[in-house]
């Protein structure tokens, strides 16, 4: 079976060719990073028109390093939720267009639900598990008990973890997008230098959930009190500072989980599974199996959205030409149904 995965939920324009739900023929992506660096931040009516002049060059490059003609397709996958209206649009407009002319099924797929399910792509993973998804939209914690089957625990109940990144770097003037700058930055400084206040919403119906603001404030704040771009308050040690606590937060909510569930698999996904320091702590954790994908996985990718997609396709399951793109999920706040 030959699935073709088109995303285009943010700023990445990307497609895949997966094959019998596993196999990677191609894995296309064009990213617009340098169209959004002077903003320091994804411009959405930008976004969505760089996708619409780049969507058919990168899946027609994705079917050719896949070396398949588009008729040897037998379903088209494709990110319709959560993402930016106008980026999503035009990939779901170029899917129905595409599927509709070769009279294939279509499958819309949640982004966030494919970022967790990109580990399946090179591991084979049991349920349950702790699906842990931080990106730059989103920050979820979650029990997964089957591929379509997932139960919310805990959520950022402000700033995404990505976000925070990409904030503190704009500030700081590091670069954009923040999250491997900051990385990098971190490796050379001191994680003590600076003691960063923690979100503490440990308390009832909270225990999982988290919280990016005041962190993220108190960074931002050094640079207008302190900042003298030397010494102690280096970009390094910013930088240090600041990851050591966002990921220190992200694995005590994990560790709770794992204390509370008792299950003992962790499959983490989405941009900020990239970095060097949750990937090392949540290798650390004590009695567990934890997973995450490659770094070519973990940014967004039409990877991901076909190996979902094949797992719907499988099941006899996929949409109408109604699809449509939804901006927000709301499910993905705790509390909402
Ligand atoms: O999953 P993704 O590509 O897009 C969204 O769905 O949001 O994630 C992008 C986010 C950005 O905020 C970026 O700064 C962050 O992932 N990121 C990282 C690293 N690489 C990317 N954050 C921390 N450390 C990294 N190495
Ligand atoms: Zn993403």
């Amino acid at each position: 079976m030959l699935v073709l995965g088109i995303e285009t939920s943010c700023d990445e324009c990307a497609a895949s060719v997966i094959k019998d739900g596993k196999i990677i023929l191609s894995n296309v992506i064009a990213t617009q990073i340098e169209e959004h660096t002077p903003y320091m931040g994804v411009v959405p009516e930008i976004a969505s028109r760089i996708h619409t002049n780049w969507i058919s060059g990168v899946v027609e490059e994705a079917l050719k390093t896949a070396k398949i003609e588009p008729k040897d397709l037998n379903g088209i996958a494709v990110a319709n939720r959560p993402g930016l209206s106008g980026s999503l649009l035009v990939g779901v407009s170029y899917a129905k267009g595409l599927a509709f002319g070769l009279n294939i099924p279509i499958i819309g797929i949640d982004h966030v639900k494919a970022h967790l399910f990109a580990p399946h792509l090179e591991y084979d993973i049991e349920y349950p598990y702790i699906g842990l998804l931080v990106s730059g939209g989103h920050t979820v914690i979650a029990q997964v008990n089957g591929f379509d089957d997932m139960e919310i625990l805990g959520s950022t109940i402000d700033d995404a973890c990505g976000e925070a990144f990409d904030k503190v770097a704009k500030y700081y003037n590091m670069g954009y997008p923040g999250g491997k700058i900051i990385d990098d930055l971190a490796k050379n400084g001191n994680p003590k230098a600076f003691d960063f206040p923690r979100s503490s919403l440990h308390k009832g119906d909270h225990k999982y959930d988290i919280s990016y603001s005041g962190l993220k404030t108190a960074v931002i704040n050094q640079i207008n009190q302190f900042w003298d771009g030397v010494s102690e308050k280096s970009p390094e040690n910013i930088a240090a500072s600041f990851q050591h606590v966002a990921i220190d937060m992200l694995i005590k909510r994990v560790e709770r989980v794992i204390k509370d569930t008792n299950i003992k698999r962790v499959v983490a996904g989405g941009g900020v599974t990239a970095n060097s320091y949750l990937r090392l702590r949540l290798k650390n954790i004590k009695g567990i199996d934890a997973y995450f994908p490659s770094l070519s996985l973990c940014t967004d990718n039409g990877a991901m959205i076909a190996a979902l997609g094949s797992e719907y396709l499988n099941r006899g399951l996929f949409d109408d030409y109604t699809l449509t793109a939804i901006s927000r999920v709301m499910a993905f706040r705790r509390g909402y149904p």
